[in-house]
């Protein structure tokens, strides 16, 4: 058997701290997770009805130290036996990105391991080579990312090449569930929440508006919400048809999704679209992608679809392999683009 120090495989250690997970995992070869630990902020933040920057970087540097030794612990490594130590740099709250940049920095320069910092859309898309059929995914993928931060439409014609086709002109696609499940009094993070009260609701009993936008790979869910806090303002609020409400607006979401996937499905020759981040999933989401789209369509389990770190080790790995380093100075992006 060949001594471990000599094994041909790639192990590499993420960490994530963009928003309010504090995450580390060790993924090897881009795609078998041997850890993956996510210790989430939710109930902290639930009583502000939102993510609170300066609250979520204290508890970040709280919790990193016991994370990334869980992360380790659990993929029976030490540091030793890593090639590479990657880390979010953004997109993200610049708080928190620091956070998990400077301790990847701090595991890079005391062990002497290359560095990579990495974009955290990029991981989301990379969530989807997290499994064993990884090597049948065929170029070019329509890869369509929706989260809290993010509504963003991409080509991807191989690893690591992206085209950009279309993003959120206003609110994320996680964003307006969260701010619409604020306004209809369910749990923080609205979208979970809008999901569970729409199991009992009519999606046809409002009709809210979809933004097409015509011509463009655009998304726009600013007026869905308006339209929405209209709605609830004619109401009596202890009788507020919640679930309706809440499916209703589900049904608008998804189908502004779906028809501008579909029409760049209709105009690019793609294999399959890959959905990843938070919202994807989302179950109405899934099943309505699934029907109306001529191609395959594939979505991360939903451990993986909200943030993570083993996603960023995936996307890591590509960097890696392809041998690119980054040094000490790196710094974080908070508004990184991909
Ligand atoms: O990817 P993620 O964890 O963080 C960002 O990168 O933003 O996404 C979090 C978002 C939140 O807005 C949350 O409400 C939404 O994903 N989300 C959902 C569902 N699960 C999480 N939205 C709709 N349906 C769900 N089941
Ligand atoms: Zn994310």
């Amino acid at each position: 058997m060949m001594p471990e120090q000599f094994s041909q495989h790639t192990r590499i250690l993420a960490i994530e701290t963009s928003c309010d997970e504090t995450a580390a995992a060790v993924v090897e070869d881009g795609r078998r997770i041997l850890s993956n630990v996510i210790a989430s902020q939710t109930d902290l933040h639930a009583q502000y009805g939102g993510v609170f920057p300066e609250v979520a970087s204290r508890k970040h540097v709280e919790v990193i130290h016991a994370v990334v030794a869980q992360a380790l612990q659990e993929a029976h490594l030490s540091i030793e036996d890593l090639d590479c130590i990657a880390v979010t740099r953004g997109p993200g709250l610049v708080g928190s990105l620091l956070v998990g940049v400077n301790t990847a920095k701090g595991i890079a320069l005391g062990r002497q391991k290359p560095l990579l910092g990495i974009n955290h859309i990029e991981g989301h898309l990379y969530s989807l080579w997290l499994s064993d059929e990884d090597d049948q995914i065929e170029f070019p993928v329509l890869a369509l990312v929706v989260s809290g931060g993010h509504t963003e439409l991409y080509l991807m014609r191989d690893h690591l090449e992206y085209e950009h086709l279309g993003g959120t002109l206003d609110d994320a696609a996680g964003e307006a569930f969260d701010k619409v499940g604020r306004v209809l009094g369910l749990p923080f993070p609205g979208g979970p929440a809008i999901d569970k009260a729409s199991e009992n609701g009519d999606g046809t009993f409002f009709r809210f508006p979809r933004a097409v936008l015509e011509d463009s790979y655009n998304f726009s869910f600013s007026g869905l919400k308006t339209a929405v806090l209209r709605t609830i303002a004619g109401y009596d609020p202890d009788r507020l048809p919640v679930s309706d409400l809440a499916a209703s607006f589900q049904a608008a979401v998804v189908d502004v999704l779906v028809v501008k996937t579909a029409r760049a499905v209709a105009e690019y020759d793609v294999s399959a679209v890959h959905v990843s981040g938070g919202v994807s999933s989302n179950r109405h989401l899934r099943k309505v992608m699934a029907q109306r789209l001529p191609v395959p369509v594939r979505f991360p389990p939903p451990i993986l679809c909200t943030d993570n770190a083993a996603m960023i080790a995936a996307a890591a790995h590509r960097h890696f392999t392809s041998g690119r380093r980054d040094s000490l100075d790196m710094d974080v992006l908070p508004s990184l683009q991909l």
